[in-house]
């Protein structure tokens, strides 16, 4: 839980709602110097991030390439709902395989067998390794062959057991990949069996986790067994749970309840329904604008909570229907009663606009127009004039939502037909805008920046601290380059939006 800020506080009692462009962080004396801050943060409860930045679940976002890209570089993707279950699982599965970490099911070989059968089965499978842990009849573990021990073998007729090592370093199941990892390194062993009542359930391999771990130009955001964490977006009612039943077979770290509006009994019961069958799976509910919808979502089990209705690029709820709060607002009063992480979703334009998420009280941002036109979204790059695009479009445009039942169920349309659809969102193209990693190097780059002005430097820190001031027009076009023809492109600004 935050205090309220005084800025929202007293545009609250004017009956006002401030968003980004209506304030500005108040610089103070500071000692923090952008380098040395930590951005390490929440998403959801056991949900840990290195950098505060989790990708949209929008089509034209996140698939396994953005989500894989961005927890290279610490933060989070969030895998979209409009395929099939099975698609969306595949996804997930795509990013916990890209790095091998804890290995579920090892190869093994049988003691019985013999050496030249087993590098002939090596080479028809087109394995790359060549070591295996080695199984009796009865599949308990009875030692390891690895390739030291095929190289000094003489005779290929002989069996595995006869060149295998009985010396066995061996660990539980629930065995960490940064405890593997010392284990390993501690007894100069190549690989760690993990092995439960004599079976064995996993496995770790060194130079695995040696790559991952001596890796200085990633910032990988890892599960316990070594893999790069993922969330995957699912909707309210039975199809909800029945996506969730087969996406939770992937091991997601998280699962997004994602609906336009959460402050409803239609989510808090899918809420609670997931909570009852799946209680120690995080599940981040939203979108809410409201201190008593927060609680709401809280009371029925929420692990994170994501603020923020009809602030993205692409919509156009706000418009459409006419209800919603303008974000920082809504953040700040999020913030005020959550007791979970809270996520600010949408609106952000600038680098500067995530520094003032979080000072409002968020401890994760949600992008989607940010990332959007990045070389690991879907889809191709197009040409017009000359310039390179790719398309982004909200979850509720038109197209969207005749394509995926799932997004028309996000805007409460799922049993409207194709002719009878009210589209709360657009579609658009955006400037093509290369790796991810570059964009994401400027977004942490301003945050440091904003960190460093306000003498914060952790997150907590910052949502503590910050303090805002409320400015007018003519401190916006004062905060924007002025007087000038701008020569050159700088890789965080392109003027204004
Ligand atoms: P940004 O501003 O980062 O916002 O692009 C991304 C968030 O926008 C939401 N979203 C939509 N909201 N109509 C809406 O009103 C839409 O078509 C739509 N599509 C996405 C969503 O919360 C996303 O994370």
């Amino acid at each position: 839980m935050l205090r309220e800020k005084e800025v929202f506080k007293y545009a609250k009692a004017n009956s006002l709602s401030l968003t980004f462009d209506d304030v500005l962080l108040v610089p103070g004396h500071s000692e923090i110097h952008p380098n040395n801050v930590s951005l390490k943060t929440y998403f959801a409860r056991g949900v840990s991030l290195n950098i505060p930045i989790v990708s949209a679940a929008m089509d034209t976002i996140t698939d396994h390439r953005l989500a894989i890209a961005l927890a290279n570089e610490g933060g989070l993707g969030i895998i979209h709902r409009g395929g099939t279950p099975q698609e969306q699982a595949q996804e997930v599965n795509r990013v916990k395989y890209f790095l091998q970490g804890r290995i579920d099911k090892p190869i093994v070989v049988y003691e019985t067998e013999s050496v030249d059968s087993v590098l002939r089965r090596r080479e028809e499978k087109d394995w790359r390794f060549k070591s295996f842990p080695v199984v009796n009849a009865q599949n308990r573990l009875v030692g390891i062959v690895t390739s030291r021990d095929f190289k000094f073998c003489d005779n290929p007729e002989c069996s595995i057991g006869e060149i295998m090592s009985r010396e066995l370093l061996i660990a539980l199941g629930d065995t960490s990949f940064e405890d593997a990892y010392t284990l390993l390194h501690s007894n100069k062993k190549s690989i760690l069996p993990l092995v439960e009542d004599g079976l064995i359930v996993g496995m770790y391999v060194y130079s695995d986790l040696e790559r991952v771990k001596n890796d200085n130009s990633h910032n990988h955001n890892l599960d316990s067994k070594g893999r790069l964490k993922v969330g995957a977006s699912i909707g309210t009612g039975k199809e909800g749970l029945l996506r969730l039943e087969v996406l939770v077979r992937k091991e997601p770290d998280v699962i997004v309840l994602d609906t336009a509006h959460a402050d409803s009994d239609r989510v808090f019961g899918t809420l609670r329904e997931i909570k009852q069958t799946y209680s120690s799976l995080p599940i981040v509910a939203g979108n809410v604008s409201s201190s008593e919808a927060v609680r709401g979502l809280q009371d029925c089990g929420a692990d994170g909570v994501k603020a923020g209705q009809g602030g993205g690029g692409i919509c156009t709820t706000r418009i459409i229907s006419g209800a919603g709060i303008p974000q920082l607002s809504a953040v700040n009063e999020c913030a005020m009663a959550s007791d979970v992480p809270l996520c600010s979703d949408g609106g952000a334009r600038y680098t500067g606009d995530i520094t003032k998420a979080i000072g409002a009280g968020a401890q994760s941002v949600m992008v989607g127009t940010l990332l959007a036109g990045t070389e690991e979204t879907p889809g191709d790059v197009i040409l017009r004039d000359g310039k390179q695009y790719k398309r982004f479009r909200g979850m509720g445009s038109l197209s969207a939502m005749r394509e995926s039942r799932e997004a028309r169920e996000r805007y409460m349309q799922e049993e409207n037909p194709e002719d009878k659809l009210v589209p709360e969102g657009i579609e658009s193209i955006v400037p093509y805008k290369g790796p991810v990693k570059d964009v994401i190097f400027q977004l942490i780059g301003g945050l440091r920046s904003g960190m460093g002005m306000v003498g914060a430097s952790t997150i907590d820190e910052l949502r503590e601290k910050a303090e805002f001031t409320q400015i007018t027009e003519a401190g916006i076009a004062e905060s924007h380059p002025h007087n000038v023809i701008i020569t050159e492109d700088a890789p965080n600004y392109s003027g204004r939006k």
